[in-house]
């Protein structure tokens, strides 16, 4: 880097945080607050003027601002605000002491600066190099209390990214808890928002909705100690007139893949905070004299080009400065074959052995034996942790069936739910109380199954065992790992307080994948939960793939996909090619349209072979040909979403080599009608002026135009007809 980031004057007290495009400013007053002055466009002056001062009634005024009315951080925006100072909105910090004692004060005590990106002790966080990033840590104290609070900020300069992260250390004589901890704030003075948030369920995850900021307080999270299908820990905030390309859009996502809550509120004077961190339910940490607790991540980024440049700085972060390992790039993940929709729990080795051999004359990389292979597994009802390979069942050692799958030219993986118990297992037989499950009552199950306690760590160690011994056994290059229900008994029987069970949980989770990827630096890791029950940033750190829905069929993976991308890269999504009628929907769609769907994410099939006549395989071969041809363009491209398939009658998007030089545009029509109209779909981020071939027809078009006018999609006759077009920048 050329310039440091950070900048504090010392004079005006102010700190100013610059990107290559925006610029973050706080300032230390003269009490020693430290307030939010500006998140914006790039620049160099200072925002300090925002503040306003009058006497507000029913706002208090600080005890040492003295007869000053007009002094009120009801009224001031400010970085952290906590319980307890006189500002009535929602705090991100509440503190209680042992005698019940609500709220804190805190006042700026310090602030280093360095080079390098923090990180956080058993948590996930982005990554960078030394000269990729600076840190920022704010010392905030309470004086009272002896607590010391570190706003942690890393910058990205280049991607204009800023993290956030919250250290809160007790050197106090007493125990305090941790009611609330938030990891970002942001308070803006004026300005008219939207917030999108993305909502959904099992097998229909990420809906966008777009509401506008208004007073009430819109709160989303999850309370199901997994960030869930139901909402993701993603918030983007909009300027009401912001577009896919126009307009000042910020987002928050949160590295961390528990529990969670993001708010957005319009106060009394028409200023909106923002907010995302911990789940504040079930949570008061008991933080004993002398300890530290640890607020998860916020990736938080700026664009004053819109949602779609805001997402695009969210893809970058996260295939860069998020994921990590030998299958960091998505031109190494080899194109899988899943038997999950292939066989369900019906296989015997022959089964795999069988659709390894489809699927390698096809040309697939890796054949992947989901659920069913180990323990008494033949349903859902029982098995779930004994990870041991039932060789009755495959009719071989694991080792002889990896072997023959190698054989064949494919690389094998396994399926694994390594935080889930069945009561019918030897597992529970012999340890009852590794489940999690409240003291006097039966616990609530949840595809007939509980989960284990992984706040302690001698279940986390036995599983870890057992998973090493099979993956031990034999050449395994691929672990899917699933999650496959909510977790409700928060109750441990281990020695760790019940107020933390639930991250507790989380760091025992993460401590296990560190442990995996560490003792197996070769293998992929692909996570998963009900689909994408636990799509975030926290899971991208150890698995770089996540399968993103369990279902597949491609129209609705068009909206799943959609919303997935506002926060998340394409490398990142598990994509297959599926059966028809779809098993999810009973919808059928042509086997050209199911490719192009999920060409966008991390490529593979979900199918028998053995059910497909020649002519589907022979466009199979032609699909896995045009995927690994492209896969180095998808994964590193600008992504565009050129319609909104939610309102619109296609889904169309695009992928824009950084250079321009290449674009991918794809479509799918959701409609059609008779004496259809033609829809027109307008490409986004080419060069301007240039000429560009379509790589099929050798058609030559003009980038303006493109632009301008866009592609026609002529479809008279048939459902969900899809286009592709690869386009070539021309010298
Ligand atoms: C979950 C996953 C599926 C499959 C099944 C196996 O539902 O999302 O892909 O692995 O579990 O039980």
């Amino acid at each position: 880097m050329t310039t440091m980031a950070i900048k504090f004057n010392e004079t005006e007290k102010i700190f100013s945080i610059h990107t290559k495009n925006s610029t973050y400013q706080m300032k230390v007053d003269a009490y020693g607050f430290l307030l939010h002055l500006y998140y914006g466009r790039r620049t160099d002056g200072t925002a300090d003027y925002l503040l306003t001062y009058a006497d507000r009634g029913f706002s208090g005024n600080p005890y040492d601002v003295g007869q000053d009315r007009t002094y009120s951080l009801d009224a001031l925006p400010q970085e952290f605000p906590c319980r307890g100072n006189g500002d009535f909105r929602s705090p991100a910090l509440d503190v209680k002491t042992a005698d019940g004692v609500y709220g804190c004060d805190l006042r700026y005590a310090g602030h280093r600066v360095s080079t390098g990106k923090y990180s956080i002790p058993g948590l996930p966080a982005v990554h960078a190099g030394e000269g990729e990033a600076e840190t920022l840590e704010i010392i905030l104290k309470d004086e009272a209390m002896n607590l010391q609070v570190c706003l942690l900020y890393g910058i990205l300069p280049e991607l204009d990214v800023i993290t956030r992260a919250v250290r809160v250390q007790n050197d106090g004589k007493d125990s305090v808890f941790l009611e609330k901890v938030q990891s970002a704030c942001l308070d803006f003075v004026g300005g008219r928002f939207d917030l999108l948030t993305f909502y959904g369920r099992h097998a229909m995850e990420r809906n966008m909705q777009r509401t506008a900021v208004t007073h009430v307080c819109q709160r989303i999270g999850s309370r199901r100690g997994t960030s869930s299908h139901q909402y993701n820990p993603l918030l983007l905030l909009a300027e009401q007139d912001a577009t896919e390309e126009h307009g000042a859009c910020y987002a928050m996502s949160f590295v961390y893949s528990g529990g969670f809550q993001g708010e957005a509120e319009r106060d009394q004077y028409n200023q909106t905070r923002m907010m995302l961190g911990l789940c504040e339910e079930q949570f008061s940490y008991p933080l004993a004299p002398g300890s530290v607790f640890h607020a998860p991540e916020v990736i938080m980024t700026y664009s004053g080009e819109g949602l779609g440049q805001v997402s695009r700085n969210l893809h970058k972060c996260i295939n860069r400065h998020v994921c990590r390992g030998n299958y960091k790039n998505l031109t190494s993940r080899p194109i899988l074959v899943n038997s999950w929709e292939a066989s369900y729990f019906h296989f015997d080795g022959q089964t795999i052995r069988n659709l390894a051999r489809e699927a390698a004359a096809l040309g697939v990389e890796m054949l992947v034996m989901d659920d069913g292979w180990f323990g008494k597994r033949d349903d859902d009802n029982s098995g779930l942790g004994d990870w041991h390979v039932n060789e009755k069942k495959l009719g071989c050692s694991l080792k002889e069936l990896v072997d023959d799958v190698n054989a064949l030219g494919l690389k094998f993986g396994i399926w694994f739910e390594p935080e889930m118990i069945n009561e019918d297992s030897a597992l529970y037989r012999a340890h009852p109380d590794w489940a999690l499950a409240r003291p006097n009552r039966k616990p609530v199950r949840g595809r007939g199954q509980l989960v284990l306690d992984f706040s302690r760590k001698e279940v986390v160690d036995a599983i870890f065992d057992q998973v090493c011994d099979v993956l031990d056994q034999a050449n395994i290059e691929y672990l899917k790992w699933d999650i496959n229900r909510s977790i409700c008994d928060v109750y441990t029987h281990g020695e760790n307080s019940q107020e933390t069970v639930l991250y507790d949980y989380m760091l025992g989770l993460y401590d296990f994948l560190e442990r995996l990827i560490n003792r197996y630096p070769n293998l992929l890791i692909e996570g998963c939960s009900g689909g994408g029950g636990r799509f975030d940033a926290g899971m991208l750190y150890y698995t770089p793939q996540i399968w993103c829905s369990d279902n597949t069929d491609a129209v609705d993976r068009t909206r799943i996909q959609y919303g997935t991308s506002f926060g998340y890269p394409v490398s990142t999504v598990g994509s297959h090619v599926s059966a028809v009628p779809n098993h999810q929907t009973g919808r059928v769609v042509s086997l050209k349209t199911r490719g192009i769907v999920a060409m966008s994410g991390t490529f593979g099939y979900e199918l028998d072979f053995g059910r497909l006549s020649d002519a589907e395989k022979d466009e199979i071969r032609g699909q896995i040909a045009t995927y690994k041809d492209l896969a180095g363009l998808i994964q590193n491209g600008d992504y565009h979403r050129l319609s909104n398939p939610f309102t619109d009658e296609t889904a169309a998007w695009e992928v824009v080599s950084e250079d321009k030089d290449e674009a991918l545009v794809f479509a799918v029509m959701l409609e059609i009608h008779g004496n259809m109209p033609v829809s027109y779909i307008k490409v986004r981020g080419l060069a301007p002026g240039a000429l560009y071939m379509d790589m099929e027809t050798k058609k030559t078009y003009s980038s303006d135009i493109l632009m301008e006018s866009g592609l026609p999609l002529v479809a008279w006759f048939g459902s969900h007809q899809s286009f592709y077009w690869h386009l070539k920048r021309q010298a």
